[in-house]
């Protein structure tokens, strides 16, 4: 008998296995009760909640959870109250219950009412919030953050029976040499040498194997993700809101990124433009800002504005420090909100320095993207690639900027054909449109395709 085969099949479980750590997920299949709660999900909530992060509304993870045991109010559970909550929120609030009362002021925008949501809606949309994401959409998928549903305890499951069967394929081959030396004197033949495992060519030969794959498959899977960071939020040098600025006070968006329209970068801007307004606006008002002085102070300290005469500092690179330093100190000591020192070391640090905005959005150098195509050729809004910025405390990235989403949208979106006189060269579309054959004209068919259109 040649036991040697034992461990042949051995390695080929094994290689099954490593790669399967990418492949298998760790979820059950699911229920047709969390498919149902996927799609009054998807359509009702997914606009203001992700299961994993805070969008507008909190994460919902672990809610059903957090109410059980912090919403028990009045006789009647925390689950139930949660039910209600979802169909019509005002309903716990105004009955008091302190969770609900407190979660009510958690974002300045309200929770839509869902007065249409059957009982048994909500316990599917409560099913598949426990469940939690099904399956990946993928690069091509609808945008909006990712979110994997990746299971540690899977991975480790399966490394532990890799060795397990490393161990195995390593116990067989002894045993099958220890057969063949057997077979060998019961022949009376001579007994050659016994060959440790790691000298076994054919051994040699399956690992060698083995790594191979296993290098190809790590790098293949690394190269698609490269540069695919949805949902990237890096934290900033200083809290700087959107949902604050183009939210709250409606800001324009090209106010502050003025060269999206024009050019092919769009630009972060420069302390200047922050100082339009926040001369007058110090941080200061004691009935305004989530961060009293402290925040705004580091714009002051990069660009030497001296909050308490009003002007700019002369000659401020060849300052003091230490008297730079003390004004600052000063000027942070009342503010509303306490500054502790390390509130104050992070605004020294910020004197007479650029601010540097960690960069967010950042397609590889093989890509061409430009700005001003899509803004004011294409006449397609910010929030169409960038999502819901005037909502987004800190801002993230929300499209995957995906080879795919860019070819799904050029194959999907009419070009502005007839406004814009760079199309009058298409003649023959011009004609087939005009005799009714072509209704409309796509990115697509104007060689929004074309590899080296967007490749370098
Ligand atoms: C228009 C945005 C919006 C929509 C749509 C929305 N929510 Fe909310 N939701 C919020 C906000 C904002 C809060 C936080 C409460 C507040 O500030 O009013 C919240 C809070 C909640 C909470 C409490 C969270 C906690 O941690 O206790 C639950 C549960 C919830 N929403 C579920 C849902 C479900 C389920 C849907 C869909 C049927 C939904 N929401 C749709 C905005 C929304
Ligand atoms: C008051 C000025 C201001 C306004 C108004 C403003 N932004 Fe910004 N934006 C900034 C600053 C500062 C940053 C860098 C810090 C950050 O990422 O939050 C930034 C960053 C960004 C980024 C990320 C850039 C990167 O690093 O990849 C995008 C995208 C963006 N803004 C889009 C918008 C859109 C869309 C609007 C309008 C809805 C808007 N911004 C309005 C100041 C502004
Ligand atoms: C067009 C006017 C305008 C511009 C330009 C502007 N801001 Fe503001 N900023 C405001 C207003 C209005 C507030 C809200 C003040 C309040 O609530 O008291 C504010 C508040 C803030 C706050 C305080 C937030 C808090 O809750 O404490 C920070 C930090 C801030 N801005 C940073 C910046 C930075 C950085 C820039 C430049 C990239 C900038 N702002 C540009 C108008 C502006
Ligand atoms: C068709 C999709 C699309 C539209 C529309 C769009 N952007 Fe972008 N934006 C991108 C992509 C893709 C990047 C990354 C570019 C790169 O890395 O070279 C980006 C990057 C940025 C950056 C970082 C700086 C840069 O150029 O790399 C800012 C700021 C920004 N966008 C603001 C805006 C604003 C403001 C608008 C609306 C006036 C807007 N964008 C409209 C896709 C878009
Ligand atoms: C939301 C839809 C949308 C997305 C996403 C998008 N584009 Fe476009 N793109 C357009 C439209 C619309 C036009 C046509 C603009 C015009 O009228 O000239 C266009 C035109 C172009 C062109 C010029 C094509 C030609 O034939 O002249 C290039 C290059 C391009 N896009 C690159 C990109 C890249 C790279 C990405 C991804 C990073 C991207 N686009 C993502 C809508 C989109
Ligand atoms: C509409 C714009 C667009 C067109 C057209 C386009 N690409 Fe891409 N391509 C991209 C973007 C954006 C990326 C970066 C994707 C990423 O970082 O994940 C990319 C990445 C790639 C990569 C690197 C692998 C990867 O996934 O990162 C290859 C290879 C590639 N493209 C080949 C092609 C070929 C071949 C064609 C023509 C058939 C083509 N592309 C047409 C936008 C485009």
């Amino acid at each position: 008998m040649n036991v040697t085969r034992y461990s042949y099949l051995s390695f080929l479980l094994l290689f099954a296995l490593m790669v399967a750590p990418g492949l298998v997920r760790a979820q059950d299949a699911p229920s047709e009760q969390v498919l149902a709660g996927e799609k009054l999900y998807k359509s009702n909530c997914a606009s203001c909640h992700k299961l994993n992060a805070k969008l507008i509304g909190p994460a919902l993870e672990g809610v059903e959870s957090r109410w059980a045991e912090q919403a028990d109010h009045d006789g009647i559970s925390g689950r139930e109250w949660l039910k209600r909550w979802i169909k019509n929120w005002q309903d716990p609030v105004n009955a008091g219950n302190p969770y609900a009362v407190s979660m009510q002021n958690y974002d300045a925008s309200a929770m839509t009412q869902f007065p249409a949501l059957q009982d048994a809606d909500l316990e599917n949309i409560l099913a598949y919030i426990a469940y939690g994401p099904i399956g990946s959409t993928g690069p091509t998928g609808p945008t909006g953050p990712l979110e994997t549903a990746e299971n540690p305890y899977t991975a480790y499951m399966l490394w532990g029976l890799l060795i397990l069967l490393v161990v195995v394929a390593l116990v067989l081959l002894r045993v099958s040499n220890l057969l063949n030396r057997l077979v060998l004197e019961k022949a009376g033949e001579e007994i050659p040498a016994p060959v440790p495992f790691w000298k076994n060519k054919k051994f040699r030969a399956a690992l060698t194997l083995l790594i191979v794959i296993y290098i190809g498959n790590a790098t293949v899977t690394g190269a698609i993700d490269l540069g695919r960071q949805q949902g990237y939020m890096p934290e900033q040098p200083i809290k700087f809101s959107h949902e604050l600025h183009a939210g709250i006070n409606k800001i324009n968006c090209q106010y502050c990124h003025s060269s999206a329209a024009e050019s092919k970068h769009s630009n972060i801007p420069s302390t200047n433009v922050c100082m339009n307004c926040h001369k007058g606006i110090k941080g200061d008002d004691p009935k305004n800002g989530k961060y009293g002085k402290l925040e705004i102070s580091k714009i002051y300290a990069a660009i030497g504005f001296n909050p308490f005469s009003g002007q700019y500092f002369e000659d401020y690179a060849n300052q003091e420090k230490s008297y730079i330093d003390s004004i600052f100190t000063v000027w942070l000591s009342d503010s509303k909100v306490k500054a502790t020192d390390k509130d104050v070391e992070a605004v020294l640090a910020q004197v007479n320095k650029p601010i540097e905005w960690t960069r967010i959005h950042n397609l590889p150098d093989h890509v061409y993207f430009n700005h001003s195509q899509h803004v004011t050729a294409g006449g397609i809004e910010c929030q169409t690639c960038h999502g819901p910025v005037e909502t987004m405390e800190e801002l993230y990235q929300f499209s995957p900027l995906s080879m795919g989403w860019c070819i799904n949208c050029h194959r999907e979106t009419e070009v502005k054909f007839n406004q814009n006189p760079y199309y009058e060269t298409f003649q023959v579309y011009h004609e087939r449109m005009k005799e009714g054959e072509m209704k409309n004209v796509t990115v697509e068919k104007i060689g929004g395709l074309e590899c080296q259109k967007c490749h370098y």
